[in-house]
């Protein structure tokens, strides 16, 4: 088969793809514009941050299969791709200590100013006083959206700080679940809004979809208390990025961000954000999943996705 590995992949796992006797393509930062040329003949793409739209899959007459290497699949039409007979798989769970580590970072940053701290340090000031008001996070209540792989990942590791983890009860929830947010500590409330009300840190752990759009919106954020840290380590798209701007500038909520709404279509490119530059955010380039043990894990089942379809076993898509 002929593949097109558009976004970087470790060494060893394109030499395994090699080894099966694949055509193997290999072209990281591979932005959506190139991606028609490149994807001529080609079987498979395989592809993480760039960008696949209706575009791109209209005009690739060969593919057969697209996969992201990671959890999400918003930034691939997966509507079109259906029509056009393409399939498309994630590969979910894999980087899901990665992101809940970056998540953890976040908090512990915004509620120590540590970004700030350093930036005056490179500038040569020494304000102690400034970095001296943190509020500790022993005994806050922190709230998870999203009781997921990663969402489980960090409510474990916030708990291991001693705060109280809070989460939104839900009807349905399987019983592996609830057993690991049991074993965690998890205290369950009825709504987000009293989630929203009661915690001082709020980490969003949902995938992108119509119901979560905007999931975090102007309404939800009067309910907030002021100083409130908001850590999005998940999608831009679920937080309306105008009302936090505002919810930062009259209440002094602040954010660690490491997705936003308009994100680049490649993994290099510059991002026109006012969010991103807003001094109550912390911001880093989506990159929750960006540790090698990470993508080493995803590129693993990458490889092993790719010999079953190879074999044409099932292999599970979206
Ligand atoms: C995901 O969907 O798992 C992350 O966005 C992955 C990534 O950035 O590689």
């Amino acid at each position: 088969m002929r593949i097109l590995v558009a976004d970087a992949f470790p060494d060893a796992s394109l030499s395994e793809l090699t080894e099966r006797a694949h055509d193997c393509a290999y072209e990281p930062d591979t932005t959506t514009e190139q991606l028609p040329d490149k994807l001529a003949g080609c079987d498979v793409l395989v592809v993480r941050s760039t960008k696949v739209p209706a575009s791109v899959l209209e005009e690739a007459d060969t593919l057969r299969l697209v996969i992201r290497a990671g959890s999400g699949t918003n930034t691939i039409d997966c509507d079109t791709a259906a029509q056009r007979g393409i399939y498309v798989c994630n590969v979910p769970g894999r980087n899901a200590l990665a992101v809940a580590e970056l998540a953890c970072a976040l908090m512990l940053a915004l509620d120590r100013n540590i970004a700030d701290s350093v930036t005056d340090l490179r500038a040569g000031r020494w304000d102690k006083k400034r970095y001296s008001r943190a509020q500790g996070i022993f005994g806050r209540r922190v709230g998870v959206v999203g009781l997921g792989q990663i969402g489980l990942a960090f409510a474990e590791r916030a708990a291991a700080f001693g705060t109280q983890v809070h989460a939104v009860a839900k009807p349905g929830r399987d019983q592996e679940t609830l057993d690991r947010a049991r074993a965690i500590g998890i205290s369950f409330v009825d709504t987000l809004e009293e989630l929203a009300r009661t915690c001082d840190v709020l980490s969003l752990h949902v995938p992108a979809a119509e119901d979560t759009r905007q999931l975090i919106d102007r309404d939800l954020l009067t309910h907030v208390q002021p100083g409130t840290l908001i850590v999005n380590t998940s999608r831009g798209e679920l937080v309306d990025e105008d009302a936090l701007i505002e919810a930062m500038e009259t209440k002094g909520v602040r954010a660690g961000l490491d997705v936003f709404a308009d994100e680049p279509g490649a993994s290099t490119g510059s991002i026109d954000s006012q969010l991103a530059k807003h001094p109550n955010v912390y911001g880093t380039h989506h990159i929750g999943a960006s540790t090698e043990q990470a993508q080493q894990a995803v590129a693993d089942e990458v490889v092993r996705m790719i010999d079953t379809f190879e074999s044409g076993r099932v292999l599970h898509c979206v």
